[in-house]
């Protein structure tokens, strides 16, 4: 047989063999997500703050990552509920609203969590990205509803002001699964910087609330 005839060959019998690895891979739902990992630890490398261990997953990201033909139970959807909920960590003095001015800029702001940014400095939310929230504000994303007017339709009744934060705080509490951002869960945002941007939603005198 000739060389390059040969060599054809050997090519394709190691991609069916590769192929069918990966169709055993796919049979057994153990090793999913631990070829996903390798493959993620592969292409990535660590660079300043971000870490590899961007790629360890805590129980309800890998609950929330889990191959969607095996859907989670009710008591899974529960379990991340109570696990997340029980985690959320309200200001000790009682006090949900700061700066709407401040809220305002850490809603604008993008940076803080990249391997360029420098780690010393505030993070923003990035509120924007995801949320329409003042008016004047016409460059928004879609992926989350609009929270313009929030304050003004829903009122500063305490349960909305612990609903709230407790949503800003970690969003896996009140919605399993969510792609939002779990701001103080994560340590993204400070206490303090989760009031100002509480005061953006609620505060009368807010561009939100316009
Ligand atoms: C990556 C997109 C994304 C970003 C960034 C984001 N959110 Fe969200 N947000 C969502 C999505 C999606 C929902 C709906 C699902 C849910 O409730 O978790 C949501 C829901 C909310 C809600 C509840 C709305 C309601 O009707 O009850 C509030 C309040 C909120 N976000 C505030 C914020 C604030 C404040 C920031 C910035 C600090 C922010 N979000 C950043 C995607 C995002």
């Amino acid at each position: 047989m000739p060389q390059r005839k040969f060599s054809l060959l050997l090519a394709l019998a190691t991609t069916l063999a590769a192929c069918s690895a990966l169709a055993k891979d796919k049979a057994s739902p153990a090793a999913g997500p631990a070829a996903v990992k390798q493959a993620l630890l592969a292409s990535f490398e660590a660079k300043g703050q971000a870490g590899l261990d961007r790629l360890d997953q805590d129980e309800t990201q890998a609950l929330c990552s889990r191959d969607p033909d095996h859907p989670l139970s009710s008591d899974e959807v529960q379990k991340i509920v109570s696990a997340n909920t029980a985690a959320i960590r309200y200001p000790a003095d009682g006090r949900y609203l700061g700066d709407w001015r401040e809220g305002e800029k850490i809603a604008q702001t993008g940076t803080g969590k990249q391997f360029s940014d420098d780690p010393a400095k505030p993070a923003g939310g990035n509120c924007y990205a995801c949320h329409q929230l003042a008016k004047g504000e016409i460059a928004y994303g879609t992926l989350g509803p609009s929270l313009y007017r929030y304050g003004k339709l829903r009122g500063q009744g305490e349960a909305m002001l612990k609903y709230t934060w407790g949503k800003i705080y970690d969003a896996e509490a009140s919605m399993p699964c969510s792609i939002m951002p779990r701001f103080g869960h994560k340590g993204i945002l400070t206490e303090q910087q989760i009031r100002d941007v509480m005061a953006l939603l609620f505060d009368p005198q807010s561009p939100v609330n316009q």
